[in-house]
């Protein structure tokens, strides 16, 4: 592998307002380990070594995963990793809430019960005595709010747990968690994991708007909409590779291995890889180069998760960490055909709202948003 130009690493964010240092781009591990569902192309332990080795090369010191992915495997195949590196030059994120055993109806959601044992779970595939952000991966209805909280700022304080995040949030949720730890006195959620690419930014609409408001930094998941955005496939021929390949062979549709058809009958999504090729042509980057630097610029985002199933991937996405930018007018151009439609009372309080604004108050749109 060719040595990384120092000008071409990642550049180190605050996450959030907190006081931790990420890499812009952080390395997502779900496609690590043989998954319960079959997905094509997961890496084997070894190569999953190798895609984390190189990933240090590129300064990259974020990683990611969660108790679910591969039903703890990825978890343990970062651990066996990171083992045999400097723990501390690496901040390590993992997630609870999605089932891990049908047989115990105590091994799933965000209670007190369930998250001191899926701490400890976690810590020991990881090979490690803390996390650094530990985060819940969904909202739970049936445990109350109050209880997750006070038990999250409890593994801070006992030490398991550096900082505390959320994911696959609502805004009035986010908003919700915010007022309780201040309410409550706890330690704060300093991110936001959330799906968020050029065909996928409803969350501008809300979550992150709280983001914004609360100093939390964005945490971007599927950036490439499981691969879409690299141009890879094309709207006359059905997809025989990939993840997106394989939910079409069996089927299947979710918001990380999204449904053929449904993207098929989408013209938005379409015109908006026709925008992103001649930008990336323009600049002689891979549309996956110039989607994932779309997220990048947002003023929201701290870090980009990046999936990979191969080296070259990897390699490819590594390239849009730094050295080069999208113009104003690129990001404005990207924003205008990918913009969401807006339904009410967004597209009415947008329009009417349009052009007030007052100096003492501060704005919490998104950057380059358009609304
Ligand atoms: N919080 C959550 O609920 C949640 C949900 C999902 C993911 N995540 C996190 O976000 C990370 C990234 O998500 P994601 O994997 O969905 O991201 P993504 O970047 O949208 O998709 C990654 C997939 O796209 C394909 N790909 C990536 N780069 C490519 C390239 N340069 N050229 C061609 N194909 C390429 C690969 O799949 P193929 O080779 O199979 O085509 C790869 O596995 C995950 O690892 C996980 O850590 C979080």
């Amino acid at each position: 592998m060719a040595v990384v130009p120092d000008e071409s690493k990642v550049v180190y964010n605050f996450l959030g307002k907190s006081g931790l240092k990420v890499s812009n781009i952080c390395l997502g591990t779900m496609t690590f380990g043989e998954n319960q569902i079959g997905m094509w192309g997961q890496a084997s332990e070894d190569m999953a070594h190798q895609i984390l080795d190189r990933y240090v090369e590129w300064g990259g010191n974020f990683i990611d995963t969660a108790d679910a992915y591969s039903s703890g495997k990825s978890e343990s195949i970062l651990g066996s990793w990171l083992k045999k590196q400097d723990r501390e030059k690496f901040v390590i994120g993992t997630k609870v809430r999605f089932p891990m055993s049908a047989d115990n109806p105590n091994s799933v959601g965000l209670s007190r019960r369930h998250l001191v044992k899926s701490i400890q779970n976690s810590l020991e595939r990881l090979q490690t005595d803390y996390v650094d952000l530990y985060q819940m991966h969904l909202w739970d209805n049936a445990t109350p709010v109050e209880e997750t909280v006070r038990t999250l700022d409890d593994l801070v304080r006992c030490g398991k747990v550096r900082y505390i995040g959320a994911s696959n949030m609502l805004g009035w949720q986010m908003q919700h968690l915010v007022d309780l730890t201040k309410m409550m006195g706890t330690n704060p959620f300093i991110s936001l994991q959330q799906q968020y690419s050029l065909v996928s930014r409803d969350s501008e609409l809300e979550a992150f708007q709280v983001c914004k408001a609360n100093g939390m930094g964005v945490l971007p998941w599927s950036p490439l909409k499981a691969g879409l955005l690299t141009g890879k496939y094309k709207r006359d021929s059905r997809p025989k590779e990939g993840r997106i390949g394989w939910a079409a062979e069996k089927g299947l549709g979710a918001q990380a291995w999204p449904a053929w058809d449904s993207l098929l009958q989408d013209d938005q999504i379409w015109n908006t890889l026709d925008t992103l090729e001649d930008i990336s042509k323009k600049h002689g980057k891979s549309m996956a180069q110039v989607a994932l630097r779309w997220v990048l610029q947002k003023d929201i985002v701290s870090s980009v998760l990046i999936g990979t199933t191969k080296m070259t991937q990897l390699e490819d996405n590594m390239g849009a960490a730094n050295g080069w930018k999208l113009s104003p007018e690129d990001m404005a151009a990207l924003d205008a055909v990918s913009a969401p439609k807006l339904p009410y009372p967004y597209e009415f309080n947008t329009r009417l709202n349009k052009g007030r604004s007052n100096a003492f108050i501060p704005s919490y749109t998104v950057q380059n948003s358009s609304f």
